[in-house]
């Protein structure tokens, strides 16, 4: 069947949820399901209309894979400030059969990108040209890893998967009171970047329930949709993205565009405690930073400590310091820069790294090596089981809220502003008085080293739970975390996600803690000990289902967002 009648087909079946009438189908104020339990098949993402999309694909015989790929074009609708196709992300993937596969889509810098190209002349590091506008923008990765996902696994047409994005780009949806309330503040920013206004700027504040319609989007949807990865990378898209970058000064040609590629990488795979865990390599930090914090635990009882007891606490913050040290001076794209990652990971190693450890004693970060990289906290994360229990996870970002705020003119999508995941001066301190490492400076066609870990876990080689989280520099600590909860303390997935969290990345030396994370009693002892416990907004927004022991499915959807889990 050709690609058009296929879809024609599928318009004509499918429940139209997402016709003219949407409103009917799809009651507003959303419910947003927090945690479900399902017999088959689940799926939690950001948005509760992304959430459906993927459980439609899944109730229609399609695997996880596809319902994945729909997921991630629905959120590059309905979910602007993250979901996307300007962006990038990596998935990992666990088969019903026990086959892993870790695909890395992350955004490359163009060619004629430089490592000082966000210096003055005298060397000072320019953080707005690294965060807003076209000069930030990496090439995008979304659509050639979807699409090499689809040649690998998918098994429904890739035309029906985009299906649902179109309809929801054309015909509108409302808008949540969070989006409401982003889209408002952004106003200004894409003013200022993007050449003629687009559709996210309203004359008056946006609310709760107004309706966003992107027809530019829509149109560039069916151009993927026909011509699959060429509808981006060529063609008018690639155009639109040129002409764009060559009005404002931007780097991305449409040789960038065409000589994208997204890689299949060996995924970190490693056994914790009757754990095997599978997630993120390199240009990823965040697989090696789990499997260096767990391994720093070594066999210490933390449930016996006490669920966060000053002892977790203190343990936990000390591994997380001196994985996240490594992390600078270490890490960064394994395709320009030698890894140690086989000692990184080594017991010995691990052991050697805590032989300061002091259970009565904070240790000073100054007194552990290396320098730290800043990333952003926006991002976004699906997790996806189908019927047959293959397991999809998949962390994917524009980096900042909205990316470099550029929406490409025409073509109605957001570009990141990944360049800023870069070391923009290595060796010296950033806006953030954070420290980069050689290994993360800037070069052509290098991909920026990210903090993403999407994540697989198996118990006794059968599928436990599928996690993961936006939340930059705090993702792998929030996934360590909920690993540690679950498997560890033994709390309940929902506690496991929603139970407050805290995070230590070696410089600045704190416990970044949202607010009331511990009792008083927890808090002074820890700053008894030498720790600085400093309250922040809230980290990160994990999406996690969990394989019961009953053979049922728990699907639990962060409650700090819009987040939604579904299933059947
Ligand atoms: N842009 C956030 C990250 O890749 O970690």
């Amino acid at each position: 069947m050709q690609i058009r009648s296929r879809l024609y087909v599928f318009l004509l079946l499918v429940p139209v949820f997402f016709s003219c009438s949407a409103q009917k189908y799809i009651p507003f104020p959303y419910a947003f399901e927090k945690s479900i339990e399902a017999d088959s098949a689940a799926v939690v993402t950001a948005h509760p209309l992304a959430t459906r999309v993927g459980i439609s694909i899944l109730r229609r015989g399609g695997n996880a894979v596809d319902a994945a790929i729909a997921v991630h074009f629905a959120l590059a609708v309905v979910y602007p400030q993250a979901g996307n196709i300007g962006g990038g992300g990596f998935l990992i993937y666990r088969d019903s059969a026990g086959r892993t596969a870790a695909l890395d889509f992350r955004e490359k810098a163009p060619a004629a990108a430089t490592e000082t190209m966000y210096q003055d002349s005298a060397g000072n590091v320019l953080p707005e040209k690294s965060r807003f506008g076209v000069f930030a923008c990496g090439i995008p990765g979304s659509v050639d890893g979807m699409w090499e996902a689809h040649k690998k696994y998918g098994s429904l047409p890739w035309a029906d998967l985009l299906a649902p994005a179109i309809l929801l780009a054309d015909k509108g949806y409302q808008i949540t009171e969070k989006e409401a309330q982003q889209l408002s503040e952004e106003k200004v920013n894409f003013i200022r970047y993007t050449r003629m206004v687009p559709v996210f700027v309203k004359m008056h504040a946006w609310e709760t329930g107004d309706w966003l319609i992107q027809k530019d989007l829509a149109t560039t949807l069916r151009r993927i949709a026909s011509r699959g990865r060429d509808g981006f990378y060529e063609g008018p898209t690639a155009s639109l993205i040129e002409y764009e970058m060559k009005k404002q000064n931007g780097l991305i040609t449409l040789e960038d565009l065409k000589n994208y590629n997204s890689v299949w990488r060996t995924p970190v795979e490693f056994d914790w405690r009757g754990l095997h865990i599978i997630s993120m390599p390199p240009p990823s930090s965040g697989g090696i930073l789990l499997q260096q914090m767990l391994g720093m635990l070594g066999d210490a009882d933390l449930k016996g400590m006490g669920f966060h007891s000053p002892a977790a606490v203190h343990l936990m913050v000390e591994a997380e310091r001196r994985a996240y040290a490594d992390r600078a001076m270490h890490m960064g794209d394994a395709d320009f820069w030698d890894v140690p990652l086989d000692t990184l990971v080594s017991p010995h190693y691990l052991a050697r790294r805590m032989a300061d450890f002091n259970p009565d004693q904070a240790t000073a970060s100054t007194n552990v090596e290396a320098g730290v990289i800043k990333t952003s906290e926006e991002t976004t994360h699906y997790s996806i089981v189908d019927a047959h229990g293959n397991a999809v996870s998949v962390t994917t970002t524009l980096n900042d809220s909205y990316g470099s705020r550029v929406v490409v003119s025409g073509a109605g999508f957001l570009l990141n502003n990944e360049m800023d995941d870069f070391s923009a001066k290595p060796g010296a301190p950033n806006l953030y008085g954070a420290i980069g490492g050689k290994a993360n400076a800037v070069a052509p066609r290098k991909r920026p080293l990210s903090s993403m870990t999407p994540t697989i876990v198996t118990r006794d080689g059968r599928l436990a739970l599928v996690v993961g989280t936006p939340g930059g520099t705090t993702i792998p600590t929030s996934v360590y975390q909920v690993i540690l909860n679950v498997f560890e303390f033994d709390l309940p997935l929902d506690s496991a996600v929603h139970s407050k969290r805290f995070h230590h990345q070696w410089l600045p030396d704190k416990i970044q803690v949202e607010e009331g994370v511990f009792p008083e009693a927890v808090t002074l002892k820890l700053e008894e000990i030498g720790h600085v416990v400093a309250p922040r907004d809230p980290i990160g927004r994990v999406e996690a289902i969990l394989c019961e022991p009953n053979g049922k499915l728990r699907a639990v959807a962060d409650t700090r967002g819009d987040d939604s889990a579904g299933g059947y």
